[in-house]
């Protein structure tokens, strides 16, 4: 199965094979694009440019399959844990919609709904299941499958980016938060033993740290984007000026991580998550895990997204400084 993941600033592919009890890694790829607008997607001409940008890149990261499965942004979805009385799996089926007309800001005729069954809580009284509900709206979900056609390849399924990285970086024992670092969002979930809990996301990450580089010392943003990736937080930083820019923007990023694991505390009546796993582009960061561990008293580590695919150690190699870009697309290419 093929990922497809359509960043702001990167799209990435990844091909897995699926043997019996594992995952072999086929080929991927990164390419970096210019969206031109936010909802680049609701142009037809920009549309056409970025199904070019994705034929291209199928093409050289020399890709076989045609069926993909794509991730749309988490900034458009609506995701959210709804308790419901003790339904069987077919009632729930039938519910929901009418259960999703309560929480999601659009008309459920405008929605594409998924929901996942989390977990049945027979003891509890009254009994509960708690079901985990996703909206999209459905003119979005309509320009991806446009895209995609465009493409040329076959769209099979579409997902949230944080369903599918909850799949491929995500221990099966354990409750983490993770936090992909984008460009345009950082975006945050809890999940429990694989399975999502809660989802938010925040529009700050790698182009507000450039950006605020750039305002900081009045340089052009090329520059400061090479600035920002070779000094990060480290201590070596021309006089200081770069981590006291970063600092305030990963200490405002790291409170709105606090905040998820408070609300997630009070309302789900949770433990705290045992460590805070960091995904995504800005990642790749100098000392980004060490300043966001200080900041937040938990463990904060880089994850590794391949840790249940087999890779050709050639490749291993070649991957290791792309790691952090690869999450969303390794879980897409996961879901059977
Ligand atoms: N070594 C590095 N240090 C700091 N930032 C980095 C580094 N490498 C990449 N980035 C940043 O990562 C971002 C791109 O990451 P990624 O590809 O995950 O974003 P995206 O998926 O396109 O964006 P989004 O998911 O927010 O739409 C850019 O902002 C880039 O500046
Ligand atoms: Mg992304």
């Amino acid at each position: 199965m093929v990922g497809l993941d359509i960043g702001s600033k990167t799209i990435k592919i990844v091909e897995l094979e699926k043997t019996r009890d594992a995952y072999k890694l086929k080929a991927s790829g990164i390419i970096g694009y210019k969206s031109n607008t936010p909802e680049h997607l609701a142009d037809d001409k920009e549309l056409a440019v970025l199904s070019d940008v994705i034929r291209k890149l199928h093409k050289e990261a020399k890709i076989v399959g045609r069926e993909v499965v794509a991730s749309i942004p988490e900034t458009q979805v609506y995701t959210r844990m709804i308790r419901l009385p003790m339904l069987t799996d077919s009632e729930i089926s039938s519910a929901i919609k009418w259960e999703a007309e309560q929480y999601i800001p659009f008309p459920v005729e405008e929605a594409v709904i998924d929901y996942q069954i989390i977990d049945r809580k027979e003891n509890a009284t009254p009994p509960q299941v708690y079901v985990l509900l996703i909206a999209a709206p459905k003119v979005l979900v309509n320009r991806y499958v446009k895209l995609i056609q465009m493409s040329k390849l076959d769209l099979v399924a579409v997902e949230t980016e944080l369903m599918a990285i909850s799949r491929s970086i995500c221990p099966v024992d354990q409750t983490v938060l993770v936090a992909d670092f984008g460009a345009r969002s950082t975006n945050i979930a809890i999940v429990k033993n694989s399975a999502l809990m809660m989802s938010r996301s925040i529009p700050t990450a790698g182009d507000a740290l450039t950006r605020a580089v750039a305002q900081g010392l009045g340089i052009e943003a090329q520059q400061a984007e090479e600035y920002k990736k070779t000094y990060g937080l480290t201590e070596q930083n021309l006089d200081g000026k770069i981590k006291s820019i970063l600092y305030p923007i990963l200490r405002m990023v790291s409170d709105e991580i606090k905040k998820a694991v408070h609300y997630f505390q009070s309302e789900a009546g949770s433990e705290q998550p045992k460590s805070i796993i960091l995904t995504g582009g800005s990642a790749g960061m100098p000392e980004v895990a060490s300043i966001m561990t200080e900041l937040l008293g938990i463990e904060v580590l880089i994850g590794n997204p391949f840790t249940k695919v087999q890779i050709d150690s050639v490749i291993v190699k070649q991957l290791a400084n792309f790691l952090p870009y690869y999450s969303v697309s390794v879980g897409l290419a996961m879901r059977v």
